[in-house]
């Protein structure tokens, strides 16, 4: 893989990735939009693991960051072998009374930006006859549960038919869909982490280190943990009515009768 790009990269899934990207030797770019953050990371990865570590300060909510980035994509001068979209957030609001520009921002942010740094990404790899993209989706993308559920359906359907379309040129793309992970995802969403239960929550570290064995397998789709296994089964097996049904229940408070 050589040097690896992760957006979303100082905090949570992302910061775990480049760490464990750091620890097999890979060379990274770090991409969010905080920059004392990016360069207080890059700082203790290239202490602790002795690696390159190049930062990108990008909102990939807008033209211009996403540029940045496909700039450095587009680099040959010490290639991006891998990938990793991961940047989003959620979104903590219903559409109907919510703020439009936030529902905007996460639609650029979390498919406008999975399309076209996939779509630099993989024609640069293929002219180079080899690379890996990583996308974040999420268990969400089984489940109707609001418009961040939509765009990780999306995230999930676009990887797979890229998966496809890429077949026989060793580029590889795999979507990660993890289940509840602590970080700081739903504290920035508002969302009161304390609501699920201890027995729902899947370690930081495994997601990575399960995505990351994905990628190197060239696995397409990887679901962390037994549990959220078999849960994405049950609901890729459960009527959509009933999928409607629950997730209707959940967004409006109602106990499923
Ligand atoms: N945590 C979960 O339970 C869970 C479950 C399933 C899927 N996911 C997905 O996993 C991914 C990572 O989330 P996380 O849980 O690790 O959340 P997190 O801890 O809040 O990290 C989000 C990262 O994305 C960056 N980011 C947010 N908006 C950005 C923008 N406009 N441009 C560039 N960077 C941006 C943030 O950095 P800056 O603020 O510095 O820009 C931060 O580094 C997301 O795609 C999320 O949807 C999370």
């Amino acid at each position: 893989m050589g040097t690896a790009l992760v957006t979303g990269a100082t905090s949570g899934i992302g910061l775990e990735l480049a760490w464990q990207l750091a620890a097999a030797r890979h060379h990274l770019v770090l991409v969010a939009r905080t920059t004392d953050r990016l360069e207080k990371v890059a700082h203790q990865i290239r202490s602790a693991a002795g690696v390159d570590v190049e930062v990108l300060t990008a909102d990939l909510g807008s033209v211009e960051g996403r540029g940045v980035v496909t700039d450095r994509l587009r680099r040959d001068a010490r290639p991006v072998g891998l990938l990793v979209n991961n940047a989003g957030f959620g979104l903590g609001q219903r559409l109907v009374g919510g703020d439009l520009g936030r529902e905007e921002l996460a639609l650029e942010v979390m498919v406008h930006s999975v399309l076209v740094l996939s779509k630099v990404a993989a024609e640069a790899m293929v002219a180079r006859g080899h690379g890996a993209i990583l996308n974040v989706s999420s268990m969400a993308a089984w489940t109707t549960m609001g418009t961040y559920a939509a765009h990780k359906a999306w995230v999930l359907a676009f990887t797979e038919g890229l998966a496809g379309e890429l077949a026989g040129t060793h580029v590889t793309a795999t979507a990660l869909c993890p289940g509840l992970v602590r970080t700081e995802f739903h504290e920035r969403a508002g969302l009161d982490a304390a609501t699920w239960p201890a027995s729902a929550w899947v370690d930081v570290e495994r997601v990575a280190s399960a995505a990351l064995t994905a990628v190197r397998r060239g696995q397409v789709v990887v679901t962390p943990s037994l549990r959220y296994t078999a849960a994405a089964v049950a609901l890729r097996h459960t009527p959509r009515r009933l999928v409607r049904k629950v997730a209707g229940a959940a967004a409006s408070g109602r106990a499923l009768r």
